[in-house]
């Protein structure tokens, strides 16, 4: 049988999913993001946006010293300043790739860069080379190529490709196009560009009208050999294609796509349930591959039919992308060595002996509680121990919280801020409500509460509660996170970390105008 050509699975989850409102991540919640990445066998990570803030600079440096199976990769828009900056975050990856890019189509160059087609095209070429003498793998992007002239997207592909450039990217920025057009796009190009034999064409496609998936996998159909895709389809707006359902398509309709990737399957699910609950995007129930419903079959025929013979109903299997790998991890007995050798094979280090001490402390308080301890109640406690752990952090140390029906909920609490203890009040519509006036009392944030919602971390009565808080203020929007069995202490934890979050300095946003 002939060998299929290889489809390369570029990860942007730690980039564009970051993009998403309020999904910033920390340096350490996307190294474990990106060992997850890794376990999975993506080809390309896109770790961030090095010149965007110190922290993202930190963070790619970080996975680029950690990860060393995939390659690793940093955005950069089309100046020496921000290519020199991801140069300087890859130095320790095993495998490097500069990604620049500039945007091509009228809309965007005469009103955000105020450029003319030829100073863009010069400038392209002027990055991919900058970026060539400082690495050999460079990918350039052509923002918003969807609405590009196509006459022009000749032009620039080719220059580009002779000045250096490997990987030619042409995102669907807006979500704007659909799967025959974008195909053709693809087809044409790679036709009509004399030296396309010398790249790889990709493409990364917007979600805005939900065609994302089907528009890559269009291109797919069409020459298309990489794939910028994100986990749960996270990403700016309506987010980006998501890397479970193309990788699953691919694999399920070998008949129909000509292309194979070397995804490891079975770490999709725990991986999607990772990024879910370090960015407090909860998966919705039935979204594909990932959704808690993607396997239940409610129906009484669909049941019987299963029974029967299960490919009547069902095209993949859920333990094939990971469901069902729920490990039971640890208990109440487990001592140190176990704790620390599991916490390890989960890709979670520790900077010190302190930090690993604290987590132990809390997974035995956790173990009373809880008989079974899975690695999904192993990832939410460490998220839980790393919030608390930056010296400006606003932590929960007492919460008291009195609801009776009839009468307002009163809850008491105290937080630590600066080493320093305060205790206040309140009373609200409900227990929550008292609890966050009461932090409120304290902080005085002027945030705007966006959404609450809570999630069980595993199944069954005994699950911890991990509770998502987004705040708003000025147009800056903050997720924050907590967990424990107690939902209303997760819920004190989840508004402390969304408020400690919230005086980070905000990143630079690469489709920001004037380059
Ligand atoms: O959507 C987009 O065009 C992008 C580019 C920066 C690749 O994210
Ligand atoms: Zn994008």
């Amino acid at each position: 049988m002939p060998t299929k050509e290889k489809l390369v699975i570029f990860d942007t989850t730690l980039r564009d999913g970051e993009q998403s409102p309020g999904a910033s991540m920390t340096k350490d919640e996307k190294v474990r993001i990106a060992i997850a990445l890794e376990k999975m066998r993506v080809d390309v990570i896109e770790a961030g946006f090095a010149i965007s803030s110190q922290g993202d600079f930190e963070a790619i440096k970080a996975i680029a010293n950690t990860v060393k199976e995939s390659r690793i990769c940093s955005l950069s828009r089309a100046v020496r300043g921000d290519i020199e900056r991801a140069a300087e975050a890859l130095k320790g990856a095993n495998a490097g790739r500069i990604h620049t890019f500039i945007a091509t189509s009228p809309i965007h160059m005469k009103h955000k860069l105020q450029m003319a087609p030829d100073d863009v095209l010069a400038q392209a070429v002027g990055a991919v080379k900058i970026a060539r003498s400082l690495i050999d793998d460079v990918e350039f992007s052509l923002e918003d190529a969807s609405r590009t002239e196509f006459d022009f997207m000749c032009r620039i592909t080719e220059a580009v490709i002779h000045a250096g450039a490997r990987t030619i990217n042409l995102p669907d920025t807006v979500g704007y196009s659909d799967p025959s057009e974008y195909g053709l796009m693809i087809k044409r190009l790679m036709q009509a560009v004399p030296n396309a034999d010398q790249a790889i064409f990709s493409v990364h496609c917007h979600n805005d009208l939900g065609l994302a998936v089907a528009n890559s996998l269009a291109a797919v159909q069409n020459g298309a050999r990489q794939v910028e895709c994100t986990v749960n389809g996270l990403g700016e707006r309506a987010g980006n294609a998501s890397l479970e359902e193309i990788v699953m398509a691919i694999r399920t309709r070998k008949d129909v796509f000509p292309v194979e990737t070397t995804i490891n399957a079975v770490h999709i699910v725990p991986t999607s349930r990772l990024v879910s609950s370090i960015t407090g995007f909860p998966v919705q129930p039935n979204k594909a591959i990932v959704g808690a419903n993607a396997f239940a079959h409610e129906s009484g025929i669909h049941q019987d039919g299963i029974l029967k013979f299960r490919e009547t109903y069902e095209i993949m299997r859920a333990e094939d992308v990971g469901w069902s790998t729920n490990k039971l991890s640890l208990g109440k007995l487990s001592g140190r060595a176990a704790l620390a050798s599991r916490l390890d094979e989960l890709g979670i280090k520790f900077d010190s002996k302190e930090a690993f001490n604290d987590v132990f402390v809390r997974f035995k308080a956790l173990a009373d509680k809880k008989r079974e301890i899975y690695d999904e109640d192993l990832q939410a406690l460490v998220s839980d121990v790393h919030m608390g752990a930056e010296e400006d952090a606003l932590t929960l140390v007492d919460l008291e919280v009195l609801s009776k029906s009839g009468q307002l909920p009163e809850a008491k609490l105290t937080i630590r801020y600066q080493n320093k203890e305060h205790s206040a009040d309140g009373t609200g519509d409900g227990a929550v409500d008292a609890i966050f006036k009461a932090i409120e009392k304290l902080v005085n944030s002027e945030t705007q509460l966006q959404l609450y919602s809570v999630n069980a971390v595993t199944q069954g009565t005994d699950s911890q509660g991990e509770v998502t808080v987004r705040l708003e203020k000025n147009g800056r929007i903050i997720n924050g996170m907590g967990a424990d069995t107690d939902i209303l202490v997760a819920s004190a934890k989840a508004y402390l970390n969304a408020l400690t979050l919230m005086r980070n300095p905000g990143r630079l946003h690469p489709q920001l105008g004037g380059v």
